[in-house]
């Protein structure tokens, strides 16, 4: 007997992902601590008067309303789902099926195996060898037949880092105008200087992508959200399952937009500790760390498997990424708390 299942999908390879336990857990990007205990009881409380038994708004409207209060948004632009991750296959959904989905090479794994998944052609063009996005690249592989789909970019890029340049992403906007979806993918912006909504504003086909899995905290809540033109949104929102945001996950949400200082103050600490490992991590003799505008670092080592079990059997984990196109010998380490952060230069030989 054999199941109906789709061959592009029995084709697909898992997420490429497995867990592993550590008392020092470096690995996947997440905040350094947990939503503050004074904001848990808070939204606790309020869970505790809530109707459980009602379904929630259809699309998350109040919620929507306070991210766009934050970021300076529309709210009929505004698109909050269980994830950012759930917004990237709805978004090869919305423009990429039948057609082509363009992103770099390595790269946030989801893009590319959505685009296998949902039946879209896909491009990926490698990055520089400084490791930044080749913008010129992708401007000239738009013409590829179908020359029409979805361009993804994360900005900063994960996972090496790198941020690509306002005025380059600019040309690439003016280049997707006829036929693209420019997604830019902004999970990691809290970590830079400039974000890219002025530039979104004044393109109707941009759309950015935000969560609140890094520095807000909450990764284990599951939500992130598109800002996008009215147009766009009111699209994508047919595609986003009804009543799918919970209770819990609009209540804490609302929350943390409520009380937002704690995010400020994290942000500083880990921008602090991301330059001090940086500075430390330029003294090994033998690994090479790459500038980073994110909450976490690359370093190129001679043998990434043996750098990674030292570090393990040390208790500290970290990803390796040295099976990704261009990035031999690479480990990922997350900015931890400093005492986490001193573990792991330790463990590597250095004195913090
Ligand atoms: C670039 C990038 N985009 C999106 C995500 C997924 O975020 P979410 O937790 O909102 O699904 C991640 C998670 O690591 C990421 O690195």
């Amino acid at each position: 007997m054999s199941l109906p299942i789709r061959p592009a999908v029995q084709a697909s390879p898992d997420y490429p992902f497995s867990a592993i336990e550590a008392p020092v857990k470096l690995d996947q990007n997440e905040s350094f601590a947990d939503f503050p205990a004074e904001l848990k009881a808070i939204a606790l409380e309020r869970l505790r008067e809530l109707p459980w038994h009602r379904y929630t708004d259809l699309h998350a409207e109040a919620l929507c309303d306070a991210v766009a209060r934050h970021d300076g948004w529309a709210a009929s632009g505004t698109v909050v789902t269980t994830g950012s991750n759930v917004l990237i296959a709805l978004l090869v959904q919305l423009a990429g099926m039948g057609a082509r989905v363009l992103t770099v090479k390595p790269n946030f794994a989801l893009y590319g195996l959505d685009a296998r998944l949902l039946g879209a052609a896909l491009t990926e063009v490698p990055l520089h060898t400084n490791l930044g996005t080749d913008v010129d690249a992708l401007i000239a592989a738009l013409d590829e037949a179908p020359a029409r789909g979805v361009v993804f970019v994360a900005r900063p890029h994960a996972p090496t880092g790198s941020l690509c340049g306002l005025d380059d992403l600019e040309r690439l906007a003016r280049a997707c105008q006829d036929g693209w979806l420019l997604v830019i993918d902004e999970a990691y912006h809290h970590f830079t200087a400039h974000d890219a909504r002025e530039l979104a504003r004044r393109h109707p086909h941009v759309v950015l992508l935000r969560t609140f899995s890094k520095a807000w905290g909450l990764a284990g809540l599951r939500l992130g959200y598109a800002l996008a033109g009215d147009e766009v949104a009111r699209q994508l929102r047919k595609l986003v399952p009804p009543f799918g945001v919970s209770v819990l996950q609009t209540v804490c949400a609302l929350v943390a937009l409520e009380r937002p200082g704690y995010l400020r103050e994290r942000v500083a600490h880990t921008l602090r500790e991301r330059e001090r490992v940086f500075q430390v991590l330029q003294t090994h003799p033998t690994w090479q760390v790459m500038p980073s505008h994110a909450n976490f670092l690359l370093v190129r080592t001679p043998d990434a498997a043996q750098a990674h079990a030292a570090l393990l059997a040390q208790g500290v984990l970290v990803r390796r990424q040295d099976r990704l196109h261009g990035l031999e010998g690479c480990l990922r380490m997350t900015i931890g708390t400093a005492a986490e952060n001193d573990t792991f230069l330790r463990t590597a030989g250095l004195s913090p």
